[in-house]
């Protein structure tokens, strides 16, 4: 045998160490760091609908209702208050609108303005919609109010996430 493929005690112990000690620390190091990015691997409940109110509250008049969702971002979790527009259409089916304007994201009331008793309106610029979430054009917004998910269950009202819609 030649003196270059001949592998020393030395090196032999030194190389037999090296990859022993690597995959014991490997061993060790995998669920720290699991743990340490789990929040970030963990997927969000997507879908997830929330209990707001009895179904027998809900009229022909938006009213506003409001409850509290828990948070997950990475590492930190809140509860976040939502609030949504509820009221039953002319065919009888709950419609449910987020009050964030599509503008520039202040919160719009119902017959807030004396003015345009049957419309929802933004205080910040005047923007307008009509009962149906429809922005009106010719105010700022450009973009109808986004709709909740609804679901009934057990004569509760549940709203999911909301959806966007192409504007008037
Ligand atoms: S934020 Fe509502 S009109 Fe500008």
């Amino acid at each position: 045998m030649s003196d270059k493929q001949r592998v020393s005690r030395r090196q032999f112990l030194n190389y037999t160490l090296t990859g022993v000690g690597g995959f014991m620390a490997a061993g060790m190091l995998a669920p720290m760091v699991r743990f340490a990015i789990d929040p970030v691997l963990t997927p969000q409940a997507a879908g997830e609908f929330h209990s707001v109110a009895p179904v027998e509250e809900i009229t022909n008049e938006p009213q506003r209702f409001e409850w509290q969702v828990e948070q997950v971002d990475a590492w930190y979790e809140s509860k976040v208050q939502k609030t949504a527009w509820v009221y039953r259409n002319k065919d009888d089916e709950i419609v449910a609108l987020s009050p964030i304007c599509t503008h520039l994201g202040c919160t719009v009331g119902w017959a807030s303005n004396q003015e345009y008793p049957n419309q929802f309106y933004c205080p910040c610029h005047g923007g307008r919609y009509t009962k149906d979430g429809v922005n009106v054009p010719g105010t700022p917004p450009t973009a109808p109010l986004p709709v909740y998910k609804t679901k009934v269950q057990e004569n509760m009202l549940y709203l999911g996430e909301t959806q966007s819609r192409q504007g008037a």
